[in-house]
């Protein structure tokens, strides 16, 4: 059965550790959110963002605007918080609605504020591993990984899904451990014998109980990225938690695994920016 690896817990003591530093700060963090129309998921992803803040001691500036916004206004606005010395760092909520143009979005954000490492001068320092911040849920997975004392170095690492946000940065932070690295998508063939290989498989597609039991190696350590809503709207990881946890080592769940952490990992980012804002 397989040792549950807990991100809540974890990630309490990440933003713990984050509280203790930013109080040291001769000023307050802090963090710009932008959240542009109503999507109701990232509504809440933003809510716990701006709590997390509020636990940590650093201030959070809130700016909601209305889906019509223009590509304009918005940009506009990324100028005004990169040039505020109380921000920093910049976050904006993804998925933009479908008018805007989010990579324009996403290159318009200071590098020294860019707190979800998504700007490609940022993507390309974790890439040579001279990272200044690091991609919070890859990093949050590092943590848990360390944490757990789960070697890397040598191991066969199986990532499902290759987007920017997680997939790709995820396979590079593996890479960069000294793990050998297979990153697989909805064009993979024969997935399943390349993921039985895997003594870490992490999952980030987004597609309930994707990850079967057949899939996993025995003893292997599988780590879920997935939020999704099953048929009954419970939130559910990729991975086919009850059939697997009696195969892998270590599991995360969902809820109460990655979640916590890709949270905490982004208030890191925003000491660090501080930090290096008051050095
Ligand atoms: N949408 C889903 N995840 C994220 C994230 O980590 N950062 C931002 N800005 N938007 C997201």
């Amino acid at each position: 059965m397989a040792k549950r690896i807990d991100g809540k817990a974890l990630a309490a003591k990440v933003k713990e550790q984050v509280r203790t530093e930013a109080a040291e700060l001769r000023r307050e963090a802090g963090l710009a959110v932008i959240l542009v129309g109503e999507n109701p998921a990232s509504k809440v992803y933003v809510a716990g963002k701006e709590k997390d803040c509020a636990e940590c001691g650093i201030r959070s500036f809130s700016h909601k605007l209305p889906e019509e916004t223009t590509q304009e206004e918005l940009l506009a606005l990324i100028q005004t918080l990169n040039d505020d010395p109380a921000v920093d760092g910049i976050l904006c909520q993804l998925p933009l609605p479908k008018h805007l143009d989010e990579e324009a979005v996403i290159n318009a954000i200071r590098p020294d504020k860019d707190v979800d490492c998504f700007h490609p001068f940022n993507v390309g320092r974790m890439v040579i591993g001279e990272p200044v911040f690091l991609p919070c849920t890859p990093a949050g997975v590092m943590e848990m990984l360390k944490e757990y004392e789960i070697p890397i170095q040598g191991k066969r690492c199986v990532v499902l899904g290759r987007s920017n946000i997680v997939g790709k940065p995820m396979s590079m932070l593996l890479t960069q451990a000294d793990g050998t690295v297979t990153t697989c998508h909805s064009r993979t063939e024969d997935l399943a014998a390349i993921t039985r290989e895997a003594d870490i498989l992490v999952s980030a597609i987004g597609k309930t109980r994707f990850v079967t039991a057949d899939m996993v190696k025995e003893g292997a350590v599988v780590i879920d990225v997935a939020m999704n809503r099953d048929e009954n709207g419970k939130l559910c990881g990729d991975v086919d938690f009850a059939a697997v946890e009696p195969k892998a080592s270590y599991i995360t769940p969902v809820p109460g695994g990655v979640g916590p952490m890709t949270r905490a990992m982004l208030m890191r980012n925003i000491l660090t920016a501080a930090q290096n804002h008051q050095a």
